[in-house]
């Protein structure tokens, strides 16, 4: 029986690329550039720590998170301290998806415990987690900072084990990154993609057991396993 639903951070709870959507839509300079550097901040962010986790070169996730900016920034020929500042100072109030507050309350109602497990260092989750409202619908945020070692490596998904004192079996775990959903599905959780964007599935041995387009239905998933 699931017991504990625990949710990855960053672009599966917290919209990543609002931060740099906010800014091209209050700075005309930035509106023809912010797609593509959104998208290549997240790229090499996730590249940094997967090279960082196995080359044991660890570095935390706000040091990762600038590292790949400036990259995406250096590619689109973009030099402004400026803009950067203000990109990074969004990625501390990141929005939350629509759906998260009534989802996250109502699996609470139904007694279940709720928890992220991020990359994200502890400052930078408490950052989005305040700013979105969330902290009362999650019992915790649990960062791989603890263990210094990034997802996914199978040492992070254990962490919820030894949080929650269950076992994997009784975990839901819902991640919008795809290699992150083989990971924990590797590890034996439960697991649903979050396929907002109609993404093909990445070619990895194991996959989710649910795919859904936002995370509305979780609740009605889980009373409707019981
Ligand atoms: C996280 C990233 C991987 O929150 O989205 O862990």
């Amino acid at each position: 029986m699931i017991t504990t639903c625990i949710f990855d951070a960053y672009g599966t709870l917290f919209d990543v690329a609002s931060a740099a959507r906010a800014l091209g839509d209050t700075r005309p300079d930035f509106a023809p550039h912010w797609q593509r550097v959104a998208t290549t901040w997240r790229l090499k962010q996730l590249q940094y720590t997967w090279l960082r986790r196995i080359t044991n070169q660890h570095k935390d996730f706000w040091a990762v998170t600038q590292d790949g900016l400036d990259f995406a920034l250096e590619e689109s020929g973009l030099d402004d301290g400026d803009l950067r500042d203000a990109l990074l100072a969004l990625y501390w109030e990141l929005a939350a998806y629509g759906e998260v507050p009534a989802m996250l309350s109502s699996l609470k109602s139904a007694g279940y415990n709720t928890g992220i497990l991020s990359n994200g260092s502890p400052d930078m989750l408490d950052g989005a987690v305040s700013s979105a409202a969330l902290s009362d619908v999650l019992d915790a945020v649990i960062s791989v900072e603890d263990i210094k070692v990034y997802k996914p490596d199978m040492a992070v998904y254990q962490m919820v084990l030894d949080r929650f004192q269950c076992n994997a079996d009784q975990v839901l775990f819902v991640s919008s990154n795809g290699w992150d959903v083989a990971g924990s599905s590797a590890f034996g959780f439960n697991t649903l993609w979050v396929n907002r964007a109609g993404e093909p599935i990445d070619r990895l041995d194991n996959g989710p057991r649910w795919v859904a387009s936002d995370l509305t239905g979780i609740p009605a998933l889980l009373e409707g396993l019981k």
